[in-house]
């Protein structure tokens, strides 16, 4: 099986941003950033970033279906940072697409935690290819990905829009370690990078339901996949995988290594598309690093226990049930949480070892991911890009300094 197959055209990133965004894009926007979702339990912690760092002349708001629950985040905001006192509020409702509309047309880059996404991302981004607008998410679905693909990338070309999913844990980590780790290496040479993620960490209702949601949904997310490799140029002249490798214990980590399916290593093999930096010849491998042998089969068993167990609808909605929506880890728990992602790079007879790292990594260093990339998006001088972009080929280098700024850390621990 192959996790990211040969990669297509990379996301477009090398794709000049479309000179004639759709009517009303840019200055004339009411809101630099608008967080859609942010009455949620992730929603909350992008808020409360976005209080304490955003620039005094950002001018952002808050959304979300519940004007009550907007008005008392943002009371609860104002307590702290006194400057939120006046924060605009926005209403609107993933089943609404009027107001998905108005939402897309009010901002120059919407930031989104409303998920699953799978059931209720769609319209936004098809609101935000539409108006021109910059797109961010959390999700770490690869079926949601992949339909926004087939619907509407050739939009967001034409209006100009940057979606940009996976700007949370999933991909950011993994997706700008690659990133880090490739500059690291020789130019115009086949690379191999290895990732190796650990992590001590909980999760929250929220993210408990976009699993439950994604173990459930097997025929789909093989079919959307199907969808997009049907409409995805290929990619000429180069290559650019993320096979799955097979379980092994790995002498540069001196840890077992657990192939990982997830998002993560299909976003890198799209940013090695899109970035000629990559070289000609590119393959990734994307592992759960764990230390002894009875964790790696314990792990192997519990994750096969919780897809079994999510094809039975009465299971899933016991499970469900059992993580409410809106709750998550403490702020004590969260933190003691932490992760590291280590990358053994190698290419033209160089070999180099990076690692990024950081605290909590599903909800805290989550948000500040989030946040920072909506800033980016909306400040920083970028590449041109336009069209479905992986968080490398859209931010890249603008990122990594915003998060390394913010406390995460990317270093090169040593060369072999
Ligand atoms: N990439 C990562 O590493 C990562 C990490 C953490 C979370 N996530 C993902 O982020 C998402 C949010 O997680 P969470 O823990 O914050 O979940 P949550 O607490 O359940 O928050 C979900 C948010 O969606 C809103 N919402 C639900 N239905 C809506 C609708 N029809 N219209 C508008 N808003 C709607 C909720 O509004 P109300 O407040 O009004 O109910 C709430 O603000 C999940 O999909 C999760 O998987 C990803």
């Amino acid at each position: 099986m192959d996790t990211g197959a040969d990669a297509g055209r990379g996301a477009g990133a090398r794709h000049e941003r479309a000179a004639a965004p759709a009517a009303g894009a840019g200055a004339a926007r009411a809101y630099d950033v608008v967080l859609f979702g942010a009455t949620g339990f992730v929603g909350e912690l992008t808020a409360e970033y976005l209080a304490a760092h955003a620039p005094a002349e950002c001018r952002w708001a808050l959304a979300g279906r519940n004007r009550a629950g907007l008005t008392a985040l943002r009371e609860r905001l104002a307590a702290r940072w006194p400057h939120c006192a006046e924060l605009p509020l926005v209403v609107a409702d993933a089943a609404d697409p009027g107001s998905l509309r108005e939402l897309a047309r009010s901002a120059r880059v919407v930031a989104t935690t409303v998920g699953p996404y799978v059931w209720y991302g769609d319209g936004l981004v098809g609101a935000c290819a539409e108006a021109g607008t910059d797109y961010v998410d959390l999700t770490g679905e690869a079926e949601f990905v992949d339909l926004t693909y087939v619907r509407h990338d050739a939009r967001a070309r034409e209006t100009g829009a940057r979606i940009v999913h996976a700007c949370g844990f999933d991909s950011v980590p993994h997706d700008l370690g690659v990133y880090f780790t490739v500059q690291q290496l020789p130019a115009d040479v086949p690379l191999r990078v290895d990732g190796f993620v650990r992590a001590g960490a909980q999760f929250s209702g929220g993210t408990f339901a976009s699993a439950l949601t994604a173990f459930g949904r097997g025929r789909e997310i093989l079919r959307a996949a199907h969808e997009r490799r049907l409409h995805e140029p290929r990619l000429v002249g180069r290559r650019a995988r993320a096979p799955l490798g097979g379980p092994r214990f790995s002498r540069e980590t001196g840890t077992w290594a657990l192939p990982l399916p997830t998002l993560d290593p299909q976003v890198v093999a799209r940013s090695a598309a899109a970035i000629d930096r990559y070289g000609p010849d590119f393959r990734y491998r994307h592992y759960a690093s764990v230390k002894t042998l009875p964790m790696a089969l314990g792990g192997t068993a519990a994750i096969g226990a919780g897809v079994t167990a999510a094809q039975l609808p009465p299971v899933r909605a016991w499970l469900m049930e059992r993580y409410q929506a809106g709750q998550g880890p403490s702020a004590e728990r969260r933190a003691r949480s932490w992760f590291s992602v280590r990358f053994v790079g190698e290419g033209g007879g160089r070999r180099v070892f990076t690692e990024v790292s950081g605290g909590d990594p599903g909800y805290d260093e989550t948000a500040k991911m989030l946040a920072e990339s909506a800033l980016s998006l909306a400040f920083d001088p970028l590449p041109k890009t336009s069209g479905q972009v992986t968080t490398a080929a859209a931010m890249g280098d603008a990122l990594i300094d915003r998060l390394r700024a913010a406390g995460i850390r990317f270093r090169v621990a040593h060369r072999g």
